[in-house]
């Protein structure tokens, strides 16, 4: 296992949409763990394959975030989202985004159908967090970043500063 380094906003590969996995085998079980040890160590609830500049249909997702929570890994692959009801706003970060926090109009409660690990289709309904999280990871599937669901006004500001700090990265490197 290992830690991958994660993209920020405003790299390009965050934009491309990712393939379909087909070979549910040790290549995918090792980029796994690797989107695990990052995902945790960064630490996140959420970590689609695209963000670490792989481009293929694949989300992992924790939301036990305090310590009286029981973790539970998830893995998404080839997932679908096949119906949602409600609407509801809710604050967002992103791995990609680091320190932004902005509100994102979502839907309440999910239906999702996707493969596990080992190519077993399974389906989840979700409300809460999860339902957020699914969404958000999805989104990333499609090259879709939770900026582009922000106001002109917000997405400008939001992109100013994201651009800013990627200057000072190069600028340190
Ligand atoms: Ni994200």
């Amino acid at each position: 296992m290992s830690i991958r380094t994660i993209l920020h906003y405003p790299d390009k590969r965050l934009r491309i949409t990712g393939k379909p996995v087909k070979e549910f085998g040790p290549e995918l079980h090792q980029l796994l763990d690797d989107m695990a040890e990052t995902m945790y160590a960064a630490p996140g609830v959420g970590l689609a394959a695209p963000q670490l500049g792989v481009a293929q249909r694949i989300f992992i997702i924790d939301i036990a975030t305090g310590e009286d929570e029981a973790s539970e890994l998830r893995v998404f692959i080839n997932p679908e989202i096949v119906e949602t009801q409600g609407s509801v706003v809710w604050e967002e970060g992103c791995l990609s985004f680091p320190s932004v926090h902005e509100d994102v109009d979502r839907a309440e409660w999910v239906k999702v159908r996707a493969f596990d690990k080992d190519g077993q289709e399974f389906e989840l309904e979700a409300d809460g967090l999860l339902a957020i999280a699914i969404q958000h990871e999805n989104d990333h599937l499609d090259g879709k970043l939770m900026i582009d669901h922000l106001s002109l006004l917000k997405r400008r500001l939001v992109h100013r500063a994201m651009a800013k700090r990627a200057a000072s990265d190069r600028a340190a490197e």
